[in-house]
């Protein structure tokens, strides 16, 4: 499993030296691929004291240099983001998330209002924090429910520090789309997130949330419930 320390590389130079980093973070076995991505992979792994963990691995052919500011922005996000445990240019060492991605969830569970609720409480914990995602239109990949039944959101590679990001307004977009729901019906709550994505204040913006998540329940009720001739919807 080591081999893929350098990928696309298998320089056994390139292998020992970052074996040797890795090490200094306190990871003692590299145990799976986890997933392979445009810049990095990401690995299970095992530190010293036995915790399972997940690393992020720069790749070596990767257009990025280093992987501190990804680093330093998840920290910002957790408990959304899975904890960090110790950062450098080349690895994240970080919680490894266990669970299940938020659509098969989603789905399974027929877009249940506490998981609706669950999904953009996450994202508005993301934008307390100032952390914009940038990459929750493909929230299918980054959205999971882990095994106590948190949201827990990965991959901060293209996010950014910001003022007054909206990641609830890309994440309800995304629900939204799963959902087939018709943009007729979603005006009651299109209103408020447009007013919560200019709104300077951040008390008027948790009171916008709370309205939003009123009105979110629409994503949650049965499409043929909606038109008023449903015989058994529940
Ligand atoms: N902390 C984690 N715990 C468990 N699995 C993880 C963790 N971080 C990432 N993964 C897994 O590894 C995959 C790739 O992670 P990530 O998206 O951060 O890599 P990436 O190199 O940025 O990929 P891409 O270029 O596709 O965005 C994720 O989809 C997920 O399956
Ligand atoms: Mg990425």
């Amino acid at each position: 499993m080591s081999h893929y320390l350098c990928y696309p590389s298998s320089s056994e130079d390139c292998v020992r030296g970052r074996l040797e980093e890795l090490r200094t973070l306190g990871v003692v076995e590299v145990l799976n691929l986890l997933g392979k991505g445009h810049a990095a992979v990401v690995l299970e792994a095992r530190l010293s004291n036995g915790t399972p963990v997940a690393v992020k691995v720069l790749r070596v052919d990767s257009k990025r240099t280093d992987l501190t500011a990804e680093c330093r922005i998840a920290e910002l996000a957790y408990p959304v983001s899975p904890k960090v445990y110790s950062c450098s240019e080349e690895f994240i060492v970080m919680e490894l998330v266990r669970g299940y991605p938020a659509v098969e969830v989603l789905v399974s569970e027929g877009f249940r209002y506490p998981y609706v609720v669950k999904v953009l409480a996450a994202g508005r914990w993301l934008d307390v924090r100032g952390v914009d995602h940038r990459e929750l239109s493909r929230a299918h990949k980054h959205v999971v429910i882990d095994r106590t039944g948190a949201v827990r959101i990965l991959d901060y590679e293209s996010a950014a520090v910001v003022e007054r990001p909206c990641n609830i307004c890309r994440l309800f977009s995304w629900l939204a789309r799963l959902r087939g729901v018709d943009v007729g019906v979603l005006g009651e709550v299109l209103t408020p997130l447009r007013y919560y994505k200019k709104a300077e204040s951040e008390d008027l913006r948790r009171e916008l949330f709370k309205e939003i998540l009123r009105s979110s329940e629409v994503l949650s009720v049965h499409p043929e419930s909606r038109s008023g001739n449903c015989i058994s919807c529940n």
